[in-house]
């Protein structure tokens, strides 16, 4: 007997989106499959975001598919995909910064109706992860350091007790020290926790050393793939985006 083959927890096929005439998704195709952390990485401009702004319903697709767990989500309102468990940690951390830390996390949690029970378990996973978050409780999110904010950013996605984790840039701006503890968070929640997680990185040496797979996008399309080491190894991912580039 063989074993079922295991369905991907997320499925993008033939993705199309735009703003206005600038088409910044020409139908991109891209699987993760549960417990995989995937990278995905490209110059400015390639249409990172878009792919995770698009899962999440802004812009809307024109075309193509976005199935999670099977099921199709392509036309889910924004405000339901959070209810699905799909959390993202968007680009430039926009965390709440007149409200505390604390009221930061608990935003996570509302997005998905947690129980109290948990809300602290979810509450004591962020603190194990992010220590910095727990002395910090009562500070504003907006006086937090550029890492803090970051962790803080991880930390509210992680109180939705999201099924998949998008992360936008998390090192963008970091110093590399902060980068790595991101990074290390990371392989942690993915190692320990099983989360499935979407990385997507300028800093590809950092993103496809931790990722089991990569994606890279050009103008709008994929035009690589493969696995993490596979794609650290090829000359035009070197060249463009390693040597001369961000270094771990
Ligand atoms: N809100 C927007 N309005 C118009 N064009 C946009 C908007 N956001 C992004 N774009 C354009 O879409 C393309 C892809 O951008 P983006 O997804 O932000 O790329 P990346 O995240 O890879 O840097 C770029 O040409 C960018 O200028
Ligand atoms: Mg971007």
């Amino acid at each position: 007997m063989t074993a079922p083959s295991a369905q991907p927890l997320l499925a993008i096929q033939a993705l199309r989106a735009a703003y206005g005439k600038i088409e910044a998704l020409k139908g991109v195709d891209l699987e993760i499959n549960p417990g995989e952390i995937v990278a995905l990485i490209g110059a400015n401009g390639a249409g990172k975001s878009t792919l995770m702004m698009t899962i999440f319903g802004k812009p809307r697709a024109r075309a193509g598919q976005i199935l999670f767990d099977g099921r199709d989500i392509t036309d889910v309102p924004t405000h339901e995909i959070a209810r699905l468990r799909i959390a993202q940690s968007p680009e430039g951390r926009r965390i709440f910064p007149r409200m505390t830390v604390a009221e930061n996390l608990q935003m996570g949690a509302d997005a998905t109706d947690s129980s109290e029970a948990e809300r602290a378990a979810g509450l004591d996973r962020v603190f194990t992860l992010f220590p910095r978050l727990k002395e910090r409780m009562t500070q504003r999110g907006g006086t937090l350091s550029g890492g803090e904010q970051q962790m803080l950013a991880i930390g509210r996605a992680l109180m939705s007790r999201p099924r998949l984790l998008m992360l936008d840039e998390p090192s963008l701006g970091l110093a590399p020290l902060i980068a790595r503890q991101i990074f290390d968070a990371i392989r942690t929640l993915n190692r320990q926790d099983g989360l499935t997680v979407l990385i997507v990185e300028q800093n590809a040496n950092h993103a496809l050393r931790l990722a089991h797979r990569g994606y890279v996008m050009v103008n709008g399309l994929i035009t690589l793939q493969g696995t993490g080491t596979e794609l650290l190894q090829r000359p035009e991912i070197r060249s463009a985006y390693l040597e001369g580039g961000r270094r771990a």
